[in-house]
């Protein structure tokens, strides 16, 4: 199956021991110890991407919309506490919509790249951690997130060390990705820096040009990052590969009903 989906000449993810294989998994390793961001270009093939975006392109009127929901970067309530146009009291809006794991059909090629332990493995070697795991959630374990004309990502911080992506299907126009490598730390919230940024600054911004068919790989706790909005008809897909370095992790039932308008 894999050969069918997978580039395995540039990305030789079945046979990591391999000189190719310890190239590839250092090349990861440096893009994110740069950026906390690893972008692998032509990861599907171009007919598993046609697939995958016809697939994708199908289920799209079956996801659960979020329109205009309101939050602040840090993905939690407004602090009215501190003084206006902090980044823990400013509000954003966010829309997108997200198609569930369980809607996705047995025989999706896409299903069957997040359910490889080939994949798994490669994964868990790019980010150096000792193990991966699927997460144990039948709704959000995979999922494709479908944004249409308008619709848009806040600029946000991830409450997860890393995101997995595949994006499926471009939109005409708009809908970059946008991030501030480390634009905080552990130590250091760095809040006059992300106030700028929400005010309209660029200092640090870079906007990562993603094709469709490139594998990614994310560290977005500590870099703030959004999608601008979507023009043109056609909408942007993009496969989000749900793993943890610990086994059993769902979704709170919260961050269900918000993006899946349901518990199961
Ligand atoms: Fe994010």
């Amino acid at each position: 199956m894999l050969p069918s989906l997978i580039d395995l000449e540039r990305y030789p993810i079945a046979a990591l021991a391999s000189p190719g294989g310890d190239l590839l998994i250092a090349d990861c390793r440096a893009q994110l110890a740069r950026t906390g961001a690893c972008m692998l270009p032509g990861f599907l093939k171009p007919d598993a991407i046609a697939a995958a975006a016809d697939e994708g392109a199908r289920l799209a009127p079956r996801a659960h919309r979020l329109a205009g929901s309101r939050s602040t970067c840090y993905l939690a309530p407004p602090d009215e506490s501190l003084p206006e146009g902090h980044p823990k009291r400013r509000l954003q809006t966010t829309s997108v919509g997200a198609v569930a794991y369980d809607l996705i059909p047995p025989d999706s090629p896409i299903r069957a790249l997040y359910e490889s332990e080939t994949v798994l493995d490669f994964i868990g070697a790019a980010l150096g951690v000792e193990r991966l795991y699927r997460y144990a959630d039948l709704l959000g374990a995979l999922n494709i997130a479908v944004m249409t004309a308008d619709e848009h990502l806040l600029w946000h911080f991830d409450q997860t060390d890393f995101v997995v992506s595949i994006l499926l299907q471009e939109c005409v126009a708009g809908g970059a990705f946008e991030f501030v490598p480390r634009i905080r730390s552990a130590d250091d919230p760095h809040y006059a820096a992300i106030e700028r940024l929400l005010d309209g600054g660029r200092d640090g911004v870079i906007r990562l040009d993603m094709q469709p068919g490139t594998l990614a790989l994310f560290q977005g706790r500590w870099s703030i990052h959004r999608v601008t909005p979507i023009e043109g008809a056609r909408p942007r897909l993009i496969a989000l590969l749900g793993y943890d370095t610990k086994p059993g992790t769902v979704s709170s039932d919260n961050l269900k009903l918000r993006r899946y308008g349901r518990l199961g």
